[in-house]
């Protein structure tokens, strides 16, 4: 593999708004079909989640997660096909995340995606996870316009995105520890509210008082990195402290936390980039306190702000057949030999 960035769109040919694929998506523990037209026309997504199965162990266990692919695939494959309301015979390309995940996971969609592109003898796309939940951003919105600012915060990654092009992007500022997701789902096992902790923080924070414990917002009005170790170490160090303290009002006072470093700094790059539009995307994109948060905050800036809906938020493979049809008209297919990438970074060519 080697870094790269697209300039052009040389293999406009291959796709056409009418063109269909069929995208997969293994790289963790959602099990994930989906087809859609045109790169933005989803006519089914389908999702199957492993979160109970991994719920007891208080994360996912990569073996685990493999295996749970593995059985669940087939059926979730033909079933997106059947929503579709169109036959194999439609499909014009296979896409999968090739990268970045769990090797093991990530080997299960790309076998799958390359023997359905053989078997229907259309071309193989291996699409980049991140680069697919930048898509996710602008799925529901027709009318994005570039340079745009994106806030790509998950389980995994939690970075602040130029994207000045269709395949044009630029980190501009990132995580230095934890990502926010992890955050959110290791201050939740902390204080027993179970997995995934980002849903539970959430509900809880409904609940309790955002003001009641000043936890530290780490480099808040210092560049564009992030830093969540710290803030995870403060919430422990406060309840063994404050033993009786009420979880509603701690969960409340995380979120808060983490919501006025993430809008602070994503407001900052984009005015630093000249960028009138935010986007979010990744499953902390789903937070209910960061969507309005966000949204108030852009409001006052005169800035266009893109929700995706919550199912977009989330892993899924509307994303992943979205991000391969932009794919296939910049790079072309993706040759069989291509492996699974765990470790792919956002700029990496596949
Ligand atoms: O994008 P995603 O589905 O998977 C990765 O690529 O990582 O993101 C999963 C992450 C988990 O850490 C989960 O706790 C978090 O997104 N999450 C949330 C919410 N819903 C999911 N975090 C905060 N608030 C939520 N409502
Ligand atoms: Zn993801």
């Amino acid at each position: 593999m080697s870094t790269h960035e697209l300039t052009s769109s040389s293999f406009d040919e291959l796709v056409s708004s009418s063109s269909v694929v069929f995208g997969i998506e293994t790289s963790c523990d959602e099990t994930a079909a989906a087809v859609v037209m045109g790169g933005r026309d989803v006519l089914s997504s389908v999702v199957a989640s492993q979160l109970e199965i991994h719920a007891r162990f208080g994360g996912v266990v990569p073996e685990i997660a493999s295996r749970a692919h593995l059985e669940a695939l087939t059926a979730v494959i033909d079933q997106a096909l059947q929503k579709s309301g169109i036959g194999f015979n439609r499909i014009d390309a296979v896409a999968a995340t090739v990268g970045p995940g769990l090797v093991g996971a990530l080997l299960v969609g790309v076998s799958a995606a390359k023997s359905l592109a053989l078997v229907l003898d259309v071309p193989f796309v291996g699409v980049n996870h991140l680069e697919a939940h930048l898509y996710a951003a602008m799925l529901d919105d027709a009318n994005v316009e570039f340079p745009l600012l994106v806030l790509l915060v998950s389980g995994g990654h939690t970075m602040f995105v130029e994207v000045r092009e269709h395949g044009q992007y630029q980190i501009v500022g990132r995580t230095r520890d934890d990502a926010a997701g992890e955050a959110f789902d290791k201050v939740a096992r902390f204080l027993g509210l179970g997995y995934p902790g980002g849903p539970a923080i959430d509900a809880q924070a409904h609940l309790g008082d955002a003001k009641a414990i000043n936890f530290p917002r780490a480099m808040i009005n210092d560049g564009l990195d992030v830093s969540f170790s710290g803030l995870k170490t403060a919430v422990i160090n406060h309840v063994r402290k404050f033993p009786s303290v009420a979880t509603a009002d701690v969960a409340a006072s995380f979120q808060s936390a983490v919501v006025d470093v993430l809008v602070a700094k994503t407001l900052r790059a984009a005015e630093h980039l000249g960028a009138r539009t935010v986007a979010l995307g990744g499953g902390v994109a789903a937070n209910s306190l960061l969507r309005s948060e966000i949204s108030t905050a852009c409001a006052r800036k005169d800035f266009r702000v893109v929700l995706p809906s919550l199912a977009m938020c989330t892993d899924n493979a509307a994303m992943i057949a979205s991000a391969g049809w932009y794919r296939l008209r910049l790079s072309g297919p993706t040759s069989l030999d291509a492996g699974a990438y765990p470790n792919l970074g956002l700029t990496c060519a596949i």
